[in-house]
Parts: structure tokens; sequence; C-alpha cells
């Protein structure tokens, strides 16, 4: 498929299974049996056995594993190497961009944007480590060498990874390599492969077909005077091994043209329904906005003149929107400071508190107690512990007489938690500060989750 790969990783807690020889030589294989099909091999270890092999004398680099690892597209860093295969030059640091791996996911999805095609080969550290999983992940094809019964011990790892992430196992297979023809057995199995192959069988741990054998011609391949690393295919012809890399490779070769959507593909699939998903995610919540600030009564301006600094949304999701920084700062000073009066915008009270005002969050519970119905305001660090608890009476008229007035504070709790005729629902209101010029990304995926996860956590302090 056409800027898609389909990936095979070789894989095995073991060192000297003959991962990187199988890697390597399966790329020449499967270049020599279809010209055409591009096929392209990357190490994520730290040894420069991929480069030794098919780097081009004076080829000049255009990047490495790190900087695809670093988000630049797979395509833009492949070049094409000795007996035509394509290569991403190995890196030196890859261990310090560990910590910049965020999950086991991330090369699933640079492989999906990478626009390589054909077949992609990877070769891994002898370490399940954070690069190893993701490769692993990222996977059509997982061959796992196997030379002995430690080794073959070893796979449960790989399969047990897998398991625990509820993943389904068919793409791991494990081959026999390095096997001493030599050693016989007496009994049903009679030779070391056919022990290894039931074993294996018999922990549930499927076989690819076939074998490698140990061969001392292709153990001297990496050993010579000019210090070249020779492939199989040129230089071990007669060898049983020779033959048994081009029966493996049919195989793979066959499974490619068998597969119609390789992973890499279908995670891209999964990715563009992810991402509209959060767009029509994003735009419901944008939808159910109230249009107008609840303290005001005025209409947002949505140039960015308002300052909304203030997010609320009722705990049961019946109402939210933005606040402008003004009226929210006013009305949280006067419930949690007993601030009666109305402050000029350039009141040090109302300066002093705006200046801290954003580092927390707020919320209104109205609730009954003996002597009618209340309101609980409280004042919450963003770790979630209580800093401040007020408790008004909640009334829908002030004073008496002339001087009787309509209360803000109900106005507000009303519209937001109320019901007619009058009654409240059984929520409370959360109060969240925004970016101020960009008061939607409370909203975005990220946001909204971070906002439910404040408004979880001080739903269990209220209750
Ligand atoms: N079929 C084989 N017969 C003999 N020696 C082999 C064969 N395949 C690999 N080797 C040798 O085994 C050693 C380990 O192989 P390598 O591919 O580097 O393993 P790994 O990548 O798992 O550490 C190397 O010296 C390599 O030349
Ligand atoms: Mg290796």
């Amino acid at each position: 498929m056409e800027k898609y790969p389909y990936v095979i990783t070789i894989s095995s807690e073991k060192g000297g299974v003959g991962k990187t020889t199988l890697a390597t030589n399966l790329a020449i294989y499967l270049k020599a049996l279809a010209e055409d099909l591009p096929v392209s091999i990357l190490s994520l270890d730290n040894h420069f056995t991929v480069d030794k092999m098919f780097a081009i004398k004076g080829q000049k680099p255009v990047g490495d594993v790190a900087e695809f690892l670093m988000e630049t597209p797979g395509s833009e860093l492949i070049q094409t190497g000795q007996y035509g295969v394509d290569y991403i030059p190995s890196s030196l640091v890859l261990d310090d961009l560990r910590d910049s791996i965020r999950g086991n996911m991330v090369m699933s999805r640079l492989l999906a944007l990478s626009g390589i095609s054909g077949i992609l080969i990877i070769d891994t550290r002898p370490e399940l480590n954070i690069f190893t999983q993701n490769a692993l992940y990222a996977s059509d094809r997982v061959i796992i060498p196997v030379k002995d019964m430690p080794s073959l011990e070893n796979c449960r790892n790989i399969f047990d990874l897998f398991d625990k992430r509820g993943l389904d196992r068919k793409s791991l297979t494990v081959l026999p390599c390095l096997i001493d023809a030599r050693i016989k057995y007496q009994g049903p199995f009679k030779d070391h492969k056919s022990l290894l192959r039931a074993f294996a069988i018999n922990r549930g741990y499927r076989c690819i077909d076939g074998f490698i054998s140990k061969s001392p011609k292709v153990e001297s391949l990496n050993t010579n005077p000019d210090g070249r690393i020779y492939p199989i295919l040129t230089h071990a012809r007669g060898t049983e091994v020779y033959g048994q890399y081009a029966h493996l490779s049919r195989e793979i070769l066959e499974e490619y043209r068998n597969t119609a959507e390789p992973h890499s593909f279908l995670f891209h699939k999964w990715m563009l329904a992810e991402e509209e998903r959060k767009r029509d995610e994003y735009q419901a919540r944008l939808s159910r906005l109230k249009d107008t600030c609840l303290l005001c009564g005025k209409a947002h301006a949505v140039d960015g003149t308002d300052e909304l600094s203030f997010y609320y949304e009722a705990s049961d999701g019946g109402a939210c929107g933005f606040l402008e920084d003004r009226c929210c700062s006013s009305l949280l000073l006067s419930c949690l400071y007993n601030s009666r009066t109305v402050l000029s915008d350039d009141d040090p009270l109302l300066h002093m508190f705006r200046e801290t005002a954003r580092e927390s969050v707020y919320t209104f519970r109205p609730f009954e107690n003996g002597n009618g119905r209340c309101v609980e305001v409280q004042r919450f660090n963003m770790d979630g512990s209580s800093v401040l608890k007020k408790v008004h009476p909640l009334h829908e008229y002030e004073g008496s007489g002339f001087t009787r007035t309509k209360s803000s504070l109900y106005d507000f709790i009303f519209a937001a938690l109320g019901e007619l005729p009058g009654r409240m629902r059984d929520a409370f209101l959360l109060i969240h500060p925004t970016n101020p010029r960009k008061p939607g990304s409370i909203l975005s995926e990220d946001g909204y989750r971070r906002l439910m996860k404040t408004m979880r956590h001080v739903a269990e302090r209220l209750a």
C-alpha cells in the first residue's frame, strides 16, 4: 500500500540470537525477490551494523533514527543504500530520548504518518525498553529468534506484554535460529529445532515456518580484512542458510502481499477518526455554552475584547459558559471576603484579589438548612485542598420595603442550577480559571479532561 509501510520487527531480549543478521539479510533478500518493492530498514540499537552494510561511500546522511523519533517524517530521512535497500541511519543518542518518548504508541503514529512504502524492517536492542515496545506495537509481524531454551524462556515477556495490554498475539512469531544440525536426540523430537518448536507451540507461541541453521560461513561474514559485513545472499551461496533465508523471505513476501491494510494504515484511519471525534465533542461543548455572562447579562464579545477569565459548569452538566473577569472577581470577592459594596475597576482590593484569583477553583453549592436556603462558597487550591469556605443565606430578594432588591447572587445561582418554580437542582457550580487569550482551550480534549478531573475531585470534597 502506497505510503503505508508493512512493518516487521525483529526482537528478543537475548543478545547474540541472530536478530541483526536476520534484519539486514531479510531486507536484502526481499529486495532481491521483488525489485520494485521498496524495502527499508532502521535499527533501534546503538551499533552501526545497518549503516556498515547499507551506506554507500560518500553518501551524505540527511538525518537519523533519533530525528525520526523526534517527529521528522520517515520518508524524508530514508536513503537508498547498497543492494537497493533504503535505510534510516542509526543514532548514538537514542538513550537520551528515552524520557521524551511519551507512551507506547508513538512509533505507530510516526509510521502511520511516515510516508514510507513497501516493507520496513526494524532491528531492536536486546531489551524490552520503550523503543522496542513502541516497535512491537507498531508491527504487522514480529519475529522472535530463539536459539536455545533460555531465549525461548525469554519470549514470555513479549507475549505477556501483549496479553497485559489486551493486544492480539497473532503478529508474534518465533523463529528457531542458529540451529546446530549436528545435535540429535532420541525420542519424538529428534533435533534441536523440533525440540524448540515443540516447546514454543506447547506454550501457545506461534512459530513461523522454517528455521535458520548455524553456519561457520555465515558467522565469518562480518570478520574480514576490509572491515565490511557481507550479505548471505552474495557471500554464502551453497550453504543451508542461503536457502533457508530464501524460504523465509518468500513466506514473508507472500504474507505482505496478502495484507490489504497494514497496521500503519489502520492506525492512520483510527487517528483520523479520533480527530473527528475530538472535533465533534469540542463543537458539542461549544454549542452548550451560554452566550451571555450570567452575572452582567452582556453578550460575550468573541473578538477577545472581553476578558473571559473564568469558566463555570454545573456538576450535573446542566449549565456552562464563560464569566468575564470583572464580574466574576467581584462576585468571588464579595462571597468569600464579605466585600459588600460594588467595587470600582481600580479598587486596590479588587486588584489584590485578581492577582491570585486565577490560581484557584471555586464552588457554589446551594443547600437547605433549618433556617431556609443557603449557599456554601468555597475556594480550593489547584491541588484540590480547600482554602476558604463561607456560607451565605440565599434569598431571592435582599432588604425590605423600598430598599428590597433582587439578589444578584441568587440570580446567578438560579440561572445555573435553578428549575421552575424556584427549585434548585441537587448540584454544585464549579468555577475554573481559563486562559483569557484562548478561553476555548479549556474545552479542548485535554483541557476538558483536566476540568472533569477537578470536578470529580472537588465533588468528593463537597460530599
Ligand atoms: N546463521 C548463523 N550462523 C552462524 N552465525 C550466525 C548466524 N546468524 C548470526 N550469526 C552470528 O551470531 C552472532 C550474533 O548475531 P547478531 O545478528 O548480531 O545477533 P543479535 O542481533 O541478536 O545480537 C554474530 O556474530 C553473527 O555473525
Ligand atoms: Mg543486534
